[in-house]
């Protein structure tokens, strides 16, 4: 079999990773992430791609020697193009196209929605992978979609948030609690001790297979506001059973969908990508589906289902199989289709 090296670059939001790949086997899968963000309760485009710039040469270096491989051993790069915040794209995509140029070797374009799902197919991972149809939910601080996956590259978005992405939901909520950024995995901590049922927060009407997250943080808000009234230390004393009471809301928001999407689709495969598919919550409720609804769920290793470049790493190679490359003209886009 010919031995095919990838390096692989992400940098389209907050984390620097490099990767590198051989025949769709991860030798090495390095994430910088950058602390700058949490003294502002969020990510700061601009800080953020100031820290890509200061680690990517560094991340670059601890993959190809984690690897043990040398630059002249690559056979393409594969980097992010987008979406994502384009100061942050034009560092991963500046810096493969001068490596790409420089070493004589392809260039690879990655969408990093495609990537997320895509995922999946890393070899080694100790489960089976999708078979194609399937349907993707990718749930994290940047993305909510839906997507119908017919092949490699024959995807569809069927469904997606209008306004937050449910992993910010998670995050602006616990804010309101006064707990620390990122919130998320502070709150389904706390929920695991909580009265799911304790408190009701509506259910955003939204059409089709479409999410909205921007009304239940408001909720929340006026919720804890009325509550402080009668008791200043209301937070406190709740603070399990209004964690358990928001998961529970989140996670029936996505749940409903995604039973809507396999109902249309009659697709009872389902996959699972993002940083928010750690939640315990989540985990529990696509466990009842496979018994009620008979879906097959399938979630990558955590190391590949937050923001990674091996994920990249397989995209590329997939691309790379079908001789699908990039020109030196390739731009980073912030926003671009799956
Ligand atoms: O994929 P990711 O690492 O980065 C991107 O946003 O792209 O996802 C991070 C998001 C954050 O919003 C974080 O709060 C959320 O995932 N998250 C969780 C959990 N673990 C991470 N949300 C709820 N429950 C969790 N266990
Ligand atoms: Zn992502």
């Amino acid at each position: 079999e010919q031995k095919t090296y990838i390096l692989a670059i992400e940098s389209s939001c907050d984390d620097t990773s490099a990767a590198v790949l051989l025949n769709g086997k991860v030798l090495s899968n390095v994430v910088a992430t950058q602390k700058i963000h949490e003294e502002y309760g969020g990510v700061v485009p601009e800080l953020a791609s100031r820290a890509h710039q200061q680690n990517i040469v560094p991340v670059v270096h601890t993959a190809l020697n984690k690897a043990n491989i040398g630059k002249k051993e690559l056979s393409a790069i594969a980097f992010t193009s987008g979406p994502g915040l384009l100061g942050s794209l034009l560092v991963g995509t500046s810096f493969a196209k001068s490596l790409a140029l420089a070493l004589h070797i392809p260039l690879i374009e990655v969408n990093h929605m495609q990537a997320h799902i895509l995922a999946h197919f890393i070899e080694d991972q100790g489960q089976d992978k999708p078979s194609f149809p399937f349907l993707a939910m990718t749930i994290s601080g940047g993305h909510t979609q839906i997507i119908r996956a017919d092949g490699f590259f024959d995807m569809t978005v069927i469904g997606e948030t209008i306004d937050d992405a449910v992993g910010e939901a998670f995050d602006k909520s616990a804010k309101i609690l006064g707990l620390p950024y990122p919130g998320g995995p502070l709150i389904d901590r706390y929920a695991r001790e909580g009265n799911p049922g304790a408190f009701a927060f509506p259910k955003p009407k939204v059409d089709g297979l479409d999410f909205s997250f921007s009304g239940l943080k408001t909720s929340i808000l006026y919720f804890v506001r009325k509550h402080q009234k009668e008791d200043p230390a209301f937070v406190e004393h709740h603070l399990k059973d209004i964690c358990a009471s928001i998961q529970y809301t989140i996670v029936n928001i996505l749940m409903d969908k995604l039973k809507k999407a396999s109902k249309e689709t009659g697709i009872r495969q389902i996959a699972i990508g993002g940083g928010v598919s750690a939640n315990s919550g989540i985990r529990e409720a696509l466990k009842k589906g496979e018994k009620k609804y008979g879906w097959k769920t399938y979630i990558p290793k955590f190391e590949y289902t937050t923001d990674n470049a091996a994920m990249i790493g397989i995209t590329g190679y997939l691309k790379y199989l079908e001789n699908d490359f990039s020109s030196q003209n390739v731009t980073a886009k912030a926003r671009f289709k799956v």
